[in-house]
């Protein structure tokens, strides 16, 4: 297979008889984009290694140990932390560390802040312990940005937390390294602990580099649980797989605490994948994704630049673009328009808090005909409003 039978192998007819839940749960003729689940086959090296792990019966009681060490010396080399296999823990993707860090962080009545909008397990985790969510309110009309001043007129003495999502779902935002100095401080300053979500940390545009928090200074490093997965790049949500590193050992020995006897790391068959998905053996795979991400935004951005009534944030990271729809409608009544008279099947912006109220998040990691299709159609629906 060539780099384009990849990264272009998507078409209505193969999809339909994808499982999942997102091909294989929509109806006949819908085109889903609702969840961020990439829409190209599985590299071929990650499918030899799984039947091999098959082949050598690997499904005996096992240790993750070589997966951490995979994962330390990938943390060393690519996010900046010097870390050791004991810093890290293996998880069932990147949700559970989200949470992990509030049921270790937190006690009933603190503060958390994080910003709005946001992926929605960071808002849901707040029941965990009863903590109260402070909301960092970030805005289309300033490019998403992220704000200190604003940061610190919402600390008070009783935040514990700040979550962080960076690359950002669902804005689309890479923080600059100046915003997340701006963050250490504020969080070195008042002595916050800081969960960072990295699972994009692979889909970054525009030469831009991805800057991993506890990497700028020992103090931040302290404070800081960061977590990563592989379902945004390698399109395996369902190996279950992420892991978390701190090099706080406090952090890490009640993490391991509330996680032990329920939280058992991941298959022995995810493990045996988790190096080469690591090291450089997919580095042409994560080439491939970008260009074709690249040329996929450019499509979108040209098709929603012909749409009158539609605005986008021009995507600095990930493959989830968060346009809003000026048609007088909520972001729920305006997915169901656009599912029902196009067929395509969005995820509505209130999802992501009220600051995505008007707002439909859209998965584009597709091929260039459906992403097509996709705008055709949705231009041929929003025509009839006008
Ligand atoms: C920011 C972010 N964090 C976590 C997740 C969930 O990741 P995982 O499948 O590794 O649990 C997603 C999925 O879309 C996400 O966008």
């Amino acid at each position: 297979m060539s780099m384009a039978d990849f990264f272009n192998y998507a078409t209505l007819e193969n999809m339909r008889s994808r499982p999942g839940l997102k091909w294989g749960i929509s109806p006949p003729g819908q085109i889903p984009l609702f969840i961020a689940s990439p829409d190209f086959p599985i590299a071929p090296e990650i499918k030899q290694a799984l039947k091999d792990a098959v082949d050598a019966e690997d499904l005996y009681y096992n240790t993750d140990a070589e997966a951490r060490e995979a994962m330390a010396e990938k943390i060393g080399r690519v996010n900046g932390v010097k870390a050791t296999a004991d810093d890290v823990m293996i998880i069932q993707g990147v949700d559970p560390s989200i949470w992990l860090a509030v049921r270790q962080l937190c006690s009933e009545g603190d503060e958390v802040v994080l910003t709005n909008p946001m992926y929605g397990p960071f808002q849901r985790v707040m029941k965990v312990v009863n903590t109260r969510p402070v909301l960092w309110e970030l805005d289309a009309e300033e490019g998403y940005r992220f704000d200190p001043e604003t940061l610190k007129e919402l600390v008070t003495d009783r935040t514990q937390l700040i979550f962080v999502c960076n690359p950002h779902n669902p804005t689309g935002r890479v923080m600059t390294e100046g915003e997340l100095k701006a963050i250490a401080d504020v969080a070195v300053d008042y002595g916050i602990h800081v969960m960072v979500d990295e699972l994009w940390e692979d889909v970054v545009f525009d030469g831009r580099k991805h800057v991993t928090l506890a990497s700028l200074n020992p103090e931040i490093e302290g404070l800081t649980v960061t977590s990563w997965g592989f379902s945004k790049t390698f399109g395996v949500a369902g190996l279950k797989l992420g892991y978390l590193c701190t090099t706080n050992q406090e952090m890490m020995r009640g993490m391991k605490g509330h996680a032990s006897n329920i939280q058992r790391g991941s298959s022995n068959l995810s493990k045996a994948v988790a190096p080469m998905m690591l090291d450089s053996t997919l580095d042409w795979w994560r080439k491939g994704l970008m260009e074709h991400l690249h040329r996929i935004r450019g499509i979108c951005e040209k098709r929603i630049d012909d749409i009158s009534g539609v605005t986008l944030q021009k995507l600095e990271g990930t493959y989830v673009p968060f346009p809003r729809f000026d048609y007088g409608m909520s972001s729920r009544e305006l997915r169901d328009y656009l599912s029902n008279e196009a067929g395509i099947g969005m995820s509505v912006g209130i999802s992501y808090g009220s600051k995505g109220e008007g707002h439909l998040r859209m998965c584009v990691a597709t091929s260039e005909a459906i992403i097509t299709e996709v705008f055709d159609r949705m231009e041929a629906a929003l025509e009839k409003l006008d």
